[in-house]
């Protein structure tokens, strides 16, 4: 559970690029008064943090330094981002090994520093490197959460409000399932104003086609953008800003998240993308969406896919 009170505390681990980008929107929101960075390359996370500082004249007052996990003791959370990354041509699900490894030498040290916060989980495949988290950790399972769909979502919202010229933040609506090829839209939900964006399609003269196109390339996005410049992470560096924000100012915020399911979609033993209400104490709620019978069966095999991955991976 975050502190009530003050400063707030986040320790980084994995100074990369999705680290690093995480950390200055951290800064430039003014989100977190104490940020302690943690890599295996020390000489990154000593730039980084006086780089950062230099920002912190135009923005909140901010404590930000290299330290190593036994400073996690008493951080609020510890926001994972360490883990080889996608290169082109590979699926998030094909770093699961490599990430795993890297995980285990993280989680460990930081819950043998005596942290009682909450995780949050960044690094790929998502949604397995949250549930082994978890197992790894031993802590509750409302205290260890994953990015999950949140950019994907973003991704979404994105594409529909440029369809529809309207403002991305206007857009309801929700990537789910796994943080990767096998996620979707919620197609039977997603909405303008109340409007069915299928119905909206339709209005407009187009198609289940349209939706497909857009769910390609929600899909696809991710590898677009690897395949263009090598790694994604304004995106997802302004996502977990996002998140942390949602814990450490107890907003019970919803957002579509990695967490663990417990017969929601008649789920089991997995960490996949669904709405969760977050706040101060890490998950405060798994919400089950009303799923149509086709993306209920989207959801069933996406999880099916994850548990594939997972077991074999676990053995
Ligand atoms: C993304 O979706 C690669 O998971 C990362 O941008």
């Amino acid at each position: 559970m975050v502190k009530d009170e003050r400063p707030h505390k986040v320790i980084l681990v994995g100074d990369g690029a999705v680290g690093s980008t995480y950390a200055f929107s951290l800064v430039h929101q003014g989100i977190a008064q104490e940020l302690g960075i943690v890599d295996i390359v020390k000489k990154r996370t000593q730039g980084d943090a006086i780089d950062l500082s230099d920002a912190t004249p135009w923005t909140a007052p901010k404590h930000i330094y290299s330290t190593d996990y036994s400073d996690a003791k008493d951080a609020d959370i510890v926001v994972i981002s360490a883990g080889a990354p996608q290169k082109p041509g590979e699926s998030r699900l094909d770093l699961v090994n490599k990430n795993l490894k890297i995980l285990s030498s993280i989680v460990e040290p930081v819950v043998e520093s005596g942290f009682d916060g909450i995780f949050v989980v960044a690094a790929n495949p998502v949604d397995i490197l949250t549930h082994a988290t978890w197992r790894m950790s031993g802590f509750p399972k409302d205290r260890v959460i994953g990015s999950g769909t949140s950019l994907d979502t973003g991704r979404l919202q994105k594409l529909i409000g440029e369809m529809e010229h309207v403002d991305p933040r206007s857009v309801n609506a929700y990537m789910l399932g796994e943080h990767g090829d096998t996620e979707f839209p919620a197609w039977s939900y997603n909405n303008v104003g109340g409007v069915k964006v299928s119905d909206w399609v339709k209005a407009h003269g187009m198609g289940q086609d349209k939706l497909d196109e857009i769910h390609k390339s929600v899909k696809d996005m991710a590898y677009n953008i690897i395949n263009l410049k090598g790694a994604t992470f304004y995106g997802i560096g302004t996502a977990l800003a996002m998140i942390t924000k949602a814990i450490l100012n107890d907003e019970h915020r919803v957002l579509p998240l990695s967490v663990p399911m417990d017969g929601q979609y008649g789920l089991h033993d997995v960490h996949i993308g669904t709405p969760a209400v977050i706040g101060r104490k890490g998950l405060e709620q798994i919400i089950e969406m009303p799923l149509s019978d086709k993306e209920q069966k989207l959801m069933t095999a996406s999880a099916d896919q994850l548990k594939k991955v997972m077991n074999k991976a676990f053995k």
